[in-house]
């Protein structure tokens, strides 16, 4: 079967582009997940990554948050984890604490278990996943995605999810060696399997460093920026916009850009015109409403997302997202209003201030 790949005209890559478009292009992270009932009712129990190797079930959970809500973009159902997972590492993904890793990354020796991913071998439901959506979304685009190698690392070194990342910055700083070659592994893997999903069909792809945040620029630029700079440069000759995302990565805006992006995502602590500020015009933005502002009265969600979009100032380059995933309890109508109201805004160069 040939699918028709979307528009490139779709609003939401031109966003990517910094081109306009005939409306604010809308989605959001996490689109797909707890929140929706339908969701809820179709995943069952067990791992997530039982669904995910699943394509039938995968591809219809992909498709739920966009029948819902009519946004402007697709997130394939999968996980940061899904490579390390596929090779073997020994990562599991529990439900309500995220990944776990039975024995975490300690020495050399471990390094011997992160082989190389053969996508077409060791990820087929992925690649299945990815041409059974885009035979099914029509114009919305899918944006296939990958975890950055700090952020995987950070998982299969500390074992479970963590506040501080000391084991993480333990091995960081005291074997600098080893953690190059391990994030360097990492980005190979991310890379091939970025590639694979945009060989299928996916037509933007977002890079998750979800925890860079947790170092400073100086860390941050010797441990954690060459590795996403290698996924994102050997992405460049596909030609599909990529999106590098973090969380609570003000100060690390620029070199996120200097990695290699052409969308920044911004989280919700820095204000969008204040982004845009720190990173110029040369790149378009992703963000960046507060996610756990949906939980106040309508009013409120209305004038933030309304500040969101006044900070942009009718700037093209941009799509409107949470400041991260959308929080469990969330109530859908409350986005379902959030794209309406986003959807029925004057689009770049017809804002009325
Ligand atoms: O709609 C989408 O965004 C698409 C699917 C998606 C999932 N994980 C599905 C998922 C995406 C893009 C991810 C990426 C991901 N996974 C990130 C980066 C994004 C971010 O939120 O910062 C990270 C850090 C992970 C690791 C991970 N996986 C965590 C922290 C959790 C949450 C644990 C929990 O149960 O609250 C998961 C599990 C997970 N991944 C769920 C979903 C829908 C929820 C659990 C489930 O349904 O079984």
């Amino acid at each position: 079967m040939t699918a028709v790949p979307p528009s490139p005209e779709s609003p939401f890559l031109r966003a990517c582009r910094g081109l306009p478009a005939e409306r604010v292009p809308v989605w959001f992270m996490r689109q797909a997940g707890r929140s929706l009932p339908e969701y809820r009712r179709l995943r069952g129990e067990g791992s997530i990554l039982d669904a995910i190797r699943t394509p039938d079930l995968a591809t219809e959970i992909t498709l739920q948050p966009v029948r819902r809500y009519g946004v402007d973009a697709a997130i394939l159902y999968s996980d940061i984890v899904t490579p390390v997972a596929a090779i073997g590492f020994g990562v599991d993904v529990e439900p309500g604490v995220g990944p776990v890793v039975a024995e975490p990354f300690r020495c050399e020796a471990d390094l011997a278990r992160l082989r190389p991913l053969e996508p077409e071998a060791d990820t087929p439901y992925v690649i299945e996943t990815v041409r059974n959506l885009v035979a099914e979304l029509g114009d919305v685009p899918l944006l296939g995605f990958a975890g950055a190698p700090f952020t995987v690392a950070s998982y299969l070194v500390e074992g479970r999810p963590s506040r501080t990342y000391a084991a993480t910055k333990a091995l960081m700083h005291g074997n600098p060696g080893l953690w190059d070659r391990l994030v360097d592994r990492l980005a190979d893997l991310a890379l091939a399997s970025l590639r694979s999903q945009v060989a299928a069909g996916a037509s933007a792809v977002q890079l998750f460093d979800s925890w860079a945040g947790a170092l400073s620029p100086p860390d941050y630029e010797r441990f954690a920026k060459p590795a996403s700079a290698k996924v994102l440069a050997g992405m460049a000759d596909l030609g599909v916009p990529r999106i590098h995302f973090g969380v609570g990565t003000g100060e690390l805006l620029t070199l996120m850009r200097d990695a290699g992006a052409d969308m920044v995502g911004v989280d919700w602590r820095v204000p969008l015109d204040e982004a845009r500020r720190r990173l110029g015009d040369g790149v378009a933005l992703q963000g960046n409403l507060d996610p756990a502002v949906v939980f106040a009265p309508w009013d409120v969600v209305a004038d933030q997302t309304f500040d969101v979009l006044r900070r942009n100032a009718g700037h093209p380059g941009h799509v409107f997202n949470l400041g991260h995933g959308v929080l469990p309890d969330t109530d859908p109508t409350v986005l379902e209003r959030v794209v309406d109201l986003v959807h029925a805004h004057a689009p770049a160069g017809a804002h009325p201030g």
